[in-house]
């Protein structure tokens, strides 16, 4: 359940933590010991500013600030800007299938997740979705900057910089995105009339907000640390700049993953497909949609999302990096982590043992209904990681991937075609499970 040394990166050992009882430990009862995430050998003077990348006390003070944008009240907020990218999604869709046809939905589900981004971080309507000869300079910088192969290329970069002689592969794009956020931030403190509900501006106001709906989560930063709330929010501009580049960085192709996992098991599954119809069909309203609180509310659409994660994570592992040196366990594991060390929790791994899930490589969200989800022990579901260092995301995630899947079924039917690559083709990454693409049938409902 523990080993001292089952992998290395370069000449750093790294101790692979599986047991639920130490990974609550690290990940949240000392996680003062364990804050950090990521230690590059060096750092970009801009991103080095991104809520992913800061340490300790820059991460402390971040998080307080972009948790605000997060929080269900802001989400609510966010539902029907959502909604419009999916309608767009639909559009699309109808365009190109007519009444059935095989489609890689891959960058389909790419595309519309670009588009909500877009939408809600920054209020650009950037034409992801919108026909191939859009010539859209914001597509084509996000696909460059942003397209996982070229994130792929990023560790052969880290790689390069820490020889000495690297040189950022795409900086031109990562540049346009700067350009872009210091320009809206600019214009908006010049022309302070028009009002945006947008992550953006949530985050350029978070300073001046009272916390009336701070995340429970971020009451919790482990134990002798300064709690988030006596930190002063102020966020500088670079800050905001490299908050908004991570967004695209993290929110696309998480996204993609999940959905794209998600109409594949329902294709698979045909069952589970008829069951998600019925429960959806039941609660669109008298313009055949389903409002904010169906979406949160419905129990088979939580549990088709909730086993899909747990059968596609799509981070594969959640790291964390000693701060001091730790002893590990009170019952004698003899090990000491060294500070500086890193330790990773295999949650892919953890999600596919038979003593956590019976039968763990069959799609059954029955495991997530609400009579049954007491039996999941702790700490052996984590897709969206797990003490104050989780997904700052999650409710945005959930909102979106569950909004866009109960509008697809209710319309559509996802068929396994004898073009579905089953098991998926996986994209040839590290740490993130990404198919290479996801062809299904797709039948419009009559
Ligand atoms: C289904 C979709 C998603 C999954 C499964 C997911 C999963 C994760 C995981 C496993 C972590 C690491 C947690 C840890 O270390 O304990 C993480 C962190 C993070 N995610 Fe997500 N994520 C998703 C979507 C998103 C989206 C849409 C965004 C942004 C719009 C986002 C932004 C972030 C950020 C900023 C962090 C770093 C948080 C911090 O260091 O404090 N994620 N996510």
């Amino acid at each position: 359940m523990y080993h001292k040394t089952s992998v290395f990166y370069g000449n750093l050992p790294v101790l692979t933590v599986a047991a639920p009882e130490l990974m609550k430990r690290i990940l949240v009862k000392d996680f003062d010991a364990f804050t950090d995430r990521f230690r590059p050998p060096m750092k970009h003077p801009i991103l080095r500013h991104n809520l992913g990348e800061a340490n300790q006390r820059d991460w402390k003070r971040l998080r307080a600030v972009v948790s605000t944008t997060f929080t269900s009240a802001k989400m609510r907020r966010m539902y029907p800007l959502i909604y419009q990218c999916v309608d767009e999604l639909m559009v699309t869709l109808g365009t190109g299938t007519g009444m059935s046809a095989d489609v890689d939905l891959r960058p389909v589900f790419g595309n519309l997740a670009m588009d909500v981004l877009a939408t809600c971080a920054f209020s650009i309507k950037c034409g992801a979705q919108a026909a191939r000869d859009v010539d859209s300079e914001f597509v084509a910088m996000a696909k460059r900057a942003f397209n996982p192969d070229v994130m792929r290329e990023s560790v052969l970069q880290t790689a390069l910089n820490w020889v000495g002689v690297g040189r950022r592969l795409d900086a031109s794009a990562h540049e346009f995105f700067f350009g872009l956020i210091r320009g809206l931030i600019a214009d908006r403190r010049r022309n302070t009339s028009r009002k945006y509900n947008d992550f953006l501006q949530i985050l350029m106001d978070a300073v001046h907000d009272t916390d009336e709906d701070m995340d429970p989560n971020e009451s919790y930063l482990g134990s002798g640390g300064p709690s988030v709330q006596t930190f002063s929010k102020h966020i500088t501009d670079d800050e905001l700049v490299a908050n908004g580049w991570l967004w695209f960085a993290s929110g696309t192709e998480t996204i993609t993953i999940a959905l794209s996992f998600a109409v594949y098991e329902l294709a698979l599954n045909p069952d589970a497909q008829r069951k998600l119809y019925a429960e959806i069909a039941a609660a669109l309203d008298t313009d055949g949609r389903v409002d904010y609180d169906s979406v949160a509310r419905l129990p088979y659409l939580e549990a088709v999302f909730a086993e899909t994660l747990r059968l596609h994570a799509p981070l594969h592992r959640i790291a964390r990096y000693a701060n001091r040196d730790y002893a590990l366990g009170d019952d004698g594991t003899g090990i000491v982590v060294k500070s500086g060390q890193k330790v990773e929790v295999p949650a892919y791994a953890i999600h596919h043992m038979e003593e956590h899930f019976e039968n763990p490589d069959e799609f059954n969200p029955d495991r997530f209904l609400p009579a049954n989800r007491t039996n999941i022990a702790p700490y052996t579901y984590v897709p969206f990681g797990v003490g104050p260092r989780y997904c700052v995301a999650m409710n945005f995630a959930t909102l979106e991937v569950k909004l866009t899947l109960a509008t697809l079924v209710s319309r559509y039917e996802f068929v396994r075609s004898p073009n579905t690559d089953v098991p998926p083709l996986l994209r040839d990454m590290i740490e993130i499970h990404s198919p290479q693409r996801m062809v299904l049938s797709v039948i419009k409902r009559q």
